[in-house]
C-alpha cells in the first residue's frame, strides 16, 4: 500500500510518498522564501498553490509510481497557518476525488514523531520537538501523545530567527538563521547571565529575547560571546523540562526533531540527559526533522491502518489543534 502526503503548515511545499512498511519513496520539500526573512501566510499559501502540481509530480517520478499506485492521500490538517494548510488540503481533496481514494487528516506534530520514532526505529521515546512554531516536550501515555512542557509564549525557532535579524547578523543562502547564530555562538567563549524562564514545566522565551536583544544594543559585549550565552539559556532549559519529563515517565528513549534539532550543542545537551538516564538518544536526519510530506503519508498509513480517515465535510484545518487531542491508537498495537 502507498500513501501520498501533502505537508503545508508554514513556509514548507512538501510531498512524500511512503509504502505501508514505512519505506520512503519520496520526500520533495519546495521551501518559500521570503525577503524580510518572516513569513506572510498568503504569500507562503501562494507559493504553495503555485508549486503544488510541480512538486506531486517530481515525487511520483522520484518515488517510481503512478498515481494509479496510490492507496491513500493524507495532508496535514493542523496546527498551522490557515491560508498555508487549506491549500494543502485543497490539493488533498482533489487528488482524492480524482483517484476516489480515502482521505486522512493528520496532526503535523503527531507526524514528527511518527517519522521521528520510524527512522530511528524508536518504540515510544520521550520526544523535544523544536522549530520555528512549536517547542513541545511529550510522550506517550493512556492512548495520545501527551505533552509535558511547552513554550507559553514564542517558540524557540523563532526566537533565535528574530534575534538573529535583530542582532544583524550576516544571513547566508540555504543557511536558516538558528544555524547562524550556532556559528556565532560557536565562537563565543563567555558566558553572560540571561533570564532563565521554567515555570512549572512550561517554557517562556520571550523574555531572554528581549535581554539578548537589550544586551546587544548596549554594545559592551562580543557578539559572539552574546550568541553563546543565548543559546545556552535557551538549550538549558529545553535539556531540564526534558529530563524531567524523562525521570517522571522512565522512558528509555529520547528524540529530538524538529528544525532547531540541527544545532550540535543542543544535540549535546539532550545526549548528555539521555545518557544519564539510561536512555537512547535519537536523532532524526534533518529531512526529517524539517517539515516534510514523508511523515504525514507515514502518519497516513498508520491511521489508516486503525480506520482513521477523514470524510471531505470534516477535512476543514485545524489552525490550533493541539498534539495531546490526537488519539494515536496504532502507537499500542492495537491496529
Ligand atoms: P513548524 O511548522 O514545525 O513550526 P517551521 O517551518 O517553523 O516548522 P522548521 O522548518 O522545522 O520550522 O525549522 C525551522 C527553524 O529551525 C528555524 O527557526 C531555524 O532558524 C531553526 N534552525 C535550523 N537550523 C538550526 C540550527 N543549526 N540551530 C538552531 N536552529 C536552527
Ligand atoms: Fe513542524
Amino acid at each position: 500500500m502507498y500513501s501520498l502526503g501533502i505537508e503545508s503548515t508554514a513556509d514548507d511545499f512538501s510531498v512524500g510518498i511512503v509504502s505501508s512498511d514505512g519505506e520512503v519513496l519520496a520526500n520533495i520539500i519546495d521551501a518559500y522564501k521570503s525577503e524580510s526573512g518572516g513569513i506572510h501566510p498568503r504569500e507562503a499559501a501562494r507559493h504553495h498553490a503555485d508549486v503544488a502540481g510541480k512538486v506531486i509530480q517530481r515525487a511520483f517520478i522520484e518515488a517510481g509510481v503512478t498515481p494509479k499506485d496510490i492507496d491513500i492521500i493524507a495532508f496535514s490538517q493542523g496546527p498551522g497557518l490557515g491560508p498555508c494548510l487549506r491549500t494543502g488540503a485543497t490539493a488533498a481533496r482533489a487528488l482524492a476525488s480524482y483517484l476516489n481514494v480515502p482521505l486522512v487528516g493528520v496532526n503535523h506534530c503527531v507526524a514528527h514523531i511518527e517519522i521521528g520514532k520510524l527512522i530511528n526505529r524508536a518504540e515510544d521515546p520521550v520526544t523535544l520537538y523544536v522549530s520555528g512554531g512549536n517547542t513541545i516536550v511529550s510522550a506517550f501515555e493512556a492512548g495520545r501523545y501527551r505533552i509535558f512542557g511547552e513554550t507559553l509564549d514564542i517558540a524557540v525557532g523563532n526566537c533565535l530567527d528574530v534575534f538573529a535579524r535583530e542582532a544583524g547578523l550576516k544571513m547566508e543562502e540555504g543557511k536558516p538563521p538558528g544555524r547562524i547564530v550556532e556559528e556565532y555562538a560557536s565562537r563565543g567563549e563567555r558566558y553572560i547571565s540571561l533570564p532563565y524562564l521554567v515555570k512549572g514545566m512550561d517554557l517562556s522565551f520571550s523574555g531572554l529575547l528581549t535581554a539578548a536583544i537589550n544586551l546587544l544594543r548596549e554594545g559592551r559585549y562580543k557578539l559572539e560571546d552574546v550568541c553563546f550565552s543565548f543559546q545556552e539559556v535557551a538549550f538549558s532549559m529545553l535539556a531540564e523540562v526534558t529530563e524531567r519529563a524523562l525521570a517522571h515517565t522512565e522512558k528509555t528513549e529520547v528524540l529530538l526533531t524538529g528544525g532547531v534539532a540541527a544545532n550540535k550543542r543542543l544535540q549535546e545537551m539532550i545526549r548528555l540527559i539521555a545518557e544519564e538516564h539510561n536512555a537512547r538518544f535519537c536523532k532524526v536526519p534533518k529531512e526529517y526533522a524539517l517539515d516534510n510530506g514523508a511523515m504525514i503519508a507515514w502518519t497516513g498509513i498508520l491511521s489508516y491502518k486503525c480506520n482513521i480517515t477523514t470524510p471531505i465535510s470534516k477535512s476543514y484545518v485545524k489552525l490550533k489543534w493541539r498534539l495531546d487531542e490526537v488519539d494515536v491508537p496504532w502507537v499500542e498495537g492495537e491496529c
